[in-house]
């Protein structure tokens, strides 16, 4: 529906039908537009660069995401090259000498997820990690053990990474949080953001809220953000030079102060062509009134179509029987199938890939994203005749 956007990227890959849009979306032509705009810029402000990038390209974008995300404090947003960087941070906002208790799951990406362990290697600090399976009752496993474990801060995915299931309603998961804990609550929210509708305004001020630019919101990678709450003391350990913007809080003199926006939370200097990508992408779609609800819907129509498609071939294992899902109303934007074994989805992904099928997988999981430059048409398998 939206194909006219990402000519490029669709003639530099004549009869691909791109299923790993969840991990590498095409880009639509007006970010080849905001590079050459970020070079006229670095080459028409130079030194007054940074000035100009604070005050005008970065509360655009702040301003953008805001809207997408139904929040009303744009200024709470902090960015940096991927969300590694941001979530270290946060991190760092707690003394490893002392006890750290964190709970989170064990579908996490490995962003998280190894940072997580090579920390839980120091004896202070304590993971407990909950299975996301069966899903069925993964949010009541997870607040019981928010209970029992009192953690200091909880971690989790809004779509998690390996299967495309969603945690379902946020607003009430972290109500029930809440409610049994006093923990940090710090949300991953990579594979909703531009994907799922997202209103955080219930929530603003109470979560950490990661994402970024690579996946659905199309801007490639290299700009991530977080969603900082408003009022916190927390002063990172690793920070830098891009934290000291602005109004600073009014800690004792002879420690290092902090901005007192999400700016707080910001690391140092990073290339901001990736912000000017995201940039064009977030205003071509507010302009053409094009919001996530609507590319959702039009997300479900494409599933429903490659679910009928599959059904045609009846294969061995690639077969709705295998597919992770428990709502197919709050499902992220890519199935996950699971396979014989990671050497057998391995082979199928090669081979498919040899026939212009593009997916991805993890391990034993084959997954197939849904684009909004995929058409209802598009969807072909029939090579899956031959390949049993
Ligand atoms: C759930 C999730 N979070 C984060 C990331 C990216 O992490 P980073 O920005 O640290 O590279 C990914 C994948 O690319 C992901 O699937």
């Amino acid at each position: 529906m939206l194909k006219v956007f990402y000519q490029r990227f669709l003639s530099a890959n004549p009869g691909v039908q791109h299923y790993a849009c969840h991990s590498h979306h095409y880009w639509p032509d007006v970010t080849r537009d905001a590079m050459l705009k970020y070079w006229d810029d670095s080459a028409q402000w130079v030194d007054d660069k940074w000035d100009h990038m604070f005050g005008e390209t970065v509360p655009a974008v702040q301003r953008l995401i805001s809207r997408v995300l139904q929040l009303k404090q744009p200024s709470q947003i902090t960015f940096a090259p991927n969300t590694h960087e941001l979530l270290f941070r946060l991190l760092t906002c707690y003394d490893w000498s002392k006890p750290l208790k964190v709970l989170t799951t064990d579908s996490e990406f490995h962003s998280f997820n190894r940072q997580i362990r090579r920390l839980a290697e120091l004896p202070t600090i304590d993971v407990v990690m909950v299975p996301t399976e069966p899903f069925a009752d993964f949010r009541e496993r997870f607040v019981a053990a928010a209970a029992e474990h009192q953690p200091d801060l909880v971690f989790f995915s809004q779509v998690f990474f390996n299967s495309g299931i969603t945690v379902g309603d946020l607003p009430t998961l972290v109500d029930a949080l809440e409610q049994c804990c006093r923990a940090t609550i710090a949300v991953d929210g990579y594979h909703a953001f531009m994907a799922l509708p997202t209103d955080l305004s219930a929530l603003e001020g109470r979560i950490f809220y990661l994402a970024g630019s690579y996946k659905y919101a199309q801007g490639g990678e290299g700009c991530c953000f977080m969603v900082v709450p408003a009022t916190n003391s927390f002063r990172p350990l690793y920070t830098g030079w891009f934290a000291e913007f602005g109004a600073l809080s009014g800690e004792r003199q002879a420690q290092v102060q902090y901005a007192t926006d999400g700016y707080r939370f910001a690391g140092a200097t990073m290339d901001l062509s990736a912000m000017y990508r995201l940039r064009a992408v977030l205003s071509l779609f507010e302009e053409r009134a094009i919001g996530v609800r609507h590319i959702h819907s039009y997300i479900q129509r494409l599933q429903q179509r490659f679910l009928q498609e599959l059904a045609r071939y009846d294969h061995p294992w690639l077969n709705q029987s295998n597919l992770l899902q428990s709502h197919p109303d709050e499902h992220g934007h890519f199935f996950t199938f699971r396979g014989p074994s990671a050497e057998v989805v391995a082979e199928l992904a090669e081979a498919l890939k040899r026939r212009a099928i593009h997916t991805d997988y993890r391990g034993d999981r084959l997954r197939f994203g849904f684009a909004p430059y995929l058409e209802l048409d598009d969807i072909d398998l029939s090579p899956l005749r031959e390949l049993r």
